[in-house]
């Protein structure tokens, strides 16, 4: 399939069947998708393959009861077929950036990045990841897990990063709740996109 066709046929699936996604088969993939550019070859970005059976663990520890017991989705993402934890490791970059060859950049320390390119890594590989289940005619979406980013490391038994992101991978089954995001108001993609006219 040509790319663009697979860029624009990925969409977040919030709804799943309820079937495995073979956790081995999935490994290679993330290997795969971690072919995406890293900074500085700093390789600072991981993945972690939570197997369907360890699903419903994922989602107790993702989770707060009241959100299982209310949100309107919660059933469907929970019987995602396996579940991606992707981490970053900003210490690999302030090495690298540190090395005598980067090392007139100044960003051997955490707070001196405008832009954190842990995070620019984490997010370039969580793509290309996407790209590689929708080719496997797999479903997926990206899911932020900010209040428990440390429960879900903890439990995981992952000591390797930050949690930049978890993937749920799975099929869907046709009962997506479509995001209010996007009933949002934004402009087409071709309008963000502009050719420069330098002023001078
Ligand atoms: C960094 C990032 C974090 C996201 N976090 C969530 C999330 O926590 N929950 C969710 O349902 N969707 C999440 N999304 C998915 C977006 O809502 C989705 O990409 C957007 O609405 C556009 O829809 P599409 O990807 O289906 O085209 C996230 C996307 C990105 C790039």
């Amino acid at each position: 399939m040509d790319l663009a066709d697979l860029l624009a046929r990925r969409r977040m699936t919030r709804s799943f069947d309820g079937s495995a996604v073979d956790p081995a088969w999935l490994e290679e993939r993330c290997a795969d998708a971690l072919w995406a550019p890293t900074a500085g070859n700093s390789a600072g970005v991981r993945m972690h393959v939570v197997s369907h059976e360890h699903v419903a663990a994922y989602f107790d520890h993702a989770t707060d009861a009241a959100w299982r017991a209310s949100a309107p989705r919660a059933p469907g993402l929970s019987r995602a077929g396996a579940v991606v934890l992707v981490t970053c490791q900003p210490e690999r970059y302030l090495e690298r950036y540190g090395a005598d060859d980067k090392r007139a950049s100044g960003l051997d320390q955490r707070d001196a990045w405008p832009l954190p390119y842990w995070h620019a890594d984490a997010a370039m590989a969580t793509m290309a990841l996407l790209l590689l289940l929708e080719e496997a005619r797999l479903a997926a979406t990206i899911w932020g897990s900010f209040r428990y980013a440390e429960a879900i490391l903890r439990w995981a038994d992952v000591d390797d990063g930050e949690l930049f992101a978890s993937v749920l991978v799975g099929r869907g089954d046709g009962a997506d709740t479509p995001s209010r995001s996007l009933s949002r108001e934004v402009p087409s993609r071709r309008a963000r996109v502009t050719r420069v006219r330098p002023a001078d």
